[in-house]
């Protein structure tokens, strides 16, 4: 009985485990648009536009290059303290999510 018993929370770690890694390679799977559109778009909308209201800053137009860009969601920035860290995300997928911020919405 006493023996058995780990073996009954196997199934649950490995689901664990495995729901960990299907998360992590969704965000693989996403376009810069898609990772946009989850993530960014809570406070900045869809548009990029931002919201006045809550006090988002547009960030369609943005004058950071790509680099400052993911410089700025994967670490933060001293000159935008008050957007945080947005830890899920990757330099690579951060990178994708500047390229579509620099060419479809920085029109
Ligand atoms: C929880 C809300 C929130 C989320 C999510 C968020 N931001 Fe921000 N962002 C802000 C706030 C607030 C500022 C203004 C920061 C400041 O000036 O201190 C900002 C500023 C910016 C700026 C600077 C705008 C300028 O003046 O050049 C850029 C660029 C930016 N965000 C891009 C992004 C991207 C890309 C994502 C998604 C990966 C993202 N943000 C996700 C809240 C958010």
């Amino acid at each position: 009985m006493v023996l058995s018993f780990p073996k009954s929370l196997m199934p649950w770690s490995l689901c664990l485990l495995l729901a960990g890694c299907a998360d992590q390679h969704d965000y693989d799977a996403l376009s810069g648009e898609q990772l946009f559109n989850q993530i960014c778009a809570d406070c900045h909308r869809q548009s990029g536009k931002g919201s006045f209201l809550e006090g988002i800053p547009a960030n369609a137009g943005t004058r950071l290059d790509r680099e400052q860009l993911i410089e700025l969601i994967t670490e933060g920035s001293s000159e935008h303290k008050k957007m945080p860290v947005i830890s899920q995300l990757d330099r690579q997928q951060a990178g994708r999510v500047a390229d579509y911020l620099k060419t479809v919405l920085n029109r």
